[in-house]
């Protein structure tokens, strides 16, 4: 691999401020330059490769993913204050878990919690200020959460511990990014006791989640929620999954589940601002749609148009814009031998805009997810990932947003002054996603 292309350590180093602020336009600038793979040097002991090429992509998440596992950033880092659950463990164990808790994904097994999800969203929505321009964001991030709580646990006296427990995740997660993007100041993080601080938040959130299992159980009640499933699923050898296990899922699923969706809410919402036109359109198609009525799996399958302005959202802004893995033995991709230990970092975002791909990759057309159109994405459109891998909650999600939408935009007009701005952390963030609701009449 030493003849690929390779950015050289000074020029991370003269670019390291723009790099910090926002990394995308500096991995652009290369993708242009150099190809759809190359090399950067940050003087480590192993390599570190950037890939948009779709077919290596698909190579390292499906047709050789048991050659590669996920980086330590998720297997160490994140896990550290997050627990081994299914996003941050590898190999055999993973296996073994995934197998367990999917079957609570299955879209059967979630329409069960359509009605709880409705309840989760209009009770968010309802909060929504009208006639001013409003960051929207913290209104998704409070939606996001209360969906995942309130369809994990459907107890009614959480409130103040579900509160606490986003405290927790927001502010462990801003801790994990000042150590992502500060790795040379980590022997301070810990001598300060910064790590040390939330690393006890973490124990507090697992002694909530505990305190709220212990209860379920002590009532002896059915509840059909996520925590329910979690509980009945069994290993192989029909034992049940350990209670520090089931904390480590639960914690696994708050962080995976809340920030990534309320990201593609606010892009969406955002989008369907600046494009007054297909807003329209989307209004035509939800304004008779009733989820009050119950039959809420018929409701959302009458929302193809919703759907292709979500999809195309997460073309354009995809919230997972990178995803990484490290390669487990030498393996050979585009004509190189990559050796065992290389990190790759895949940008979804980049594969997305790829005008290989994508006719004028940068504007937003709805209507190139059209259901009666003969092409296929599948080979180059990862929002949810790929493989075995691929998201455990990518139809929670999509049932979710589908819902949040529909809702919005049969009960508001959206506008917005400002431009859509990103703010790449660990998930691809919008920044000052300023939206003025007006009440439709
Ligand atoms: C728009 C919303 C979402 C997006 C874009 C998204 C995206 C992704 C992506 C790309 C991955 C794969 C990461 C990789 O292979 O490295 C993933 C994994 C995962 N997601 Fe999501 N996700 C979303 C919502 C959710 C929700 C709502 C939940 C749960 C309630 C969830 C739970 C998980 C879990 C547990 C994993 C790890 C799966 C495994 O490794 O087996 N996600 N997600």
């Amino acid at each position: 691999m030493k003849d690929l292309p390779s950015i050289p350590r000074y020029e991370v180093l003269r670019n390291r401020r723009t790099i910090l602020k926002n990394p995308l336009p500096f991995h652009h600038h290369y993708f242009q330059k150099y190809g759809d793979t190359f090399r950067i040097n940050l003087g480590r002991r192993n390599d570190w490769v950037f890939t948009r090429n779709a077919e290596s992509i698909r190579h390292i998440l499906q047709k050789n993913h048991k050659s590669y596992g996920k980086s330590s950033f998720q297997t160490k880092e994140l896990a550290k204050y997050i627990g081994h659950g299914l996003l941050t463990s590898n190999g055999e164990f993973w296996r073994v878990h995934r197998r367990m808790i999917q079957p609570a994904f299955h879209r059967k097994k979630l329409e069960g919690l359509l009605g709880t999800m409705y309840n989760a969203i209009t009770t968010e929505l309802n909060r929504v200020q009208v006639n001013s321009e409003q960051d929207i964001f913290p209104l998704m991030g409070d939606l996001a959460f209360q969906v995942v709580a309130k369809s994990l646990f459907s107890a009614d006296n959480i409130r103040d511990r579900m509160q606490r427990l986003k405290e927790i995740t927001i502010t462990n997660q801003k801790m994990l990014i000042k150590e992502m993007r500060m790795p040379y100041l980590n022997w301070w993080f810990h001598l300060n006791g910064d790590i040390r601080r939330h690393l006890r938040l973490s124990a507090e959130a697992r002694h909530l989640i505990n305190g709220i299992v212990q209860e379920r159980l002590d009532s002896n009640e059915k509840k059909n929620d996520l925590l329910d499933m979690l509980l009945d699923a069994r290993y192989e050898d029909g034992t049940h999954m350990p209670r520090q296990q089931l904390i480590d899922e639960v914690m696994v699923l708050f962080t995976a589940g809340h920030e990534t969706t309320a990201n593609a809410l606010s892009f969406t919402s955002m989008l369907l601002a600046r494009h007054p036109k297909i807003q329209q359109r989307l209004y035509r198609e939800v304004k008779d749609i009733d989820f009050e009525k119950g039959n809420n799996i018929h409701a959302l399958a009458q929302l193809p148009y919703t759907q292709q302005c979500i999809e195309e959202s997460m073309r354009l802004y995809p919230p997972v814009y990178f995803m990484d893995r490290v390669s487990l033995a030498e393996d050979t991709l585009e004509g190189h031998v990559f050796k065992k230990g290389t990190v790759w970092l895949m940008s979804i975002y980049e594969l997305h805009r790829h005008v290989d791909f994508w006719e004028n990759p940068d504007q937003f057309v709805p209507e190139r997810f059209a259901p009666d159109d003969k092409k296929d994405f599948s080979g180059h459109y990862f929002p949810f990932g790929a493989g075995p891998r691929m998201c455990v909650g990518n139809n929670f999600a999509m049932y979710e947003m589908l819902m949040t939408i529909a809702f919005l935009v049969k009960k508001y007009r959206l506008s917005t002054t400002k431009k859509i701005k990103v703010h790449p952390l660990i998930s691809l963030k919008p920044k000052e996603a300023d939206i003025k609701f007006i009440v439709r009449t």
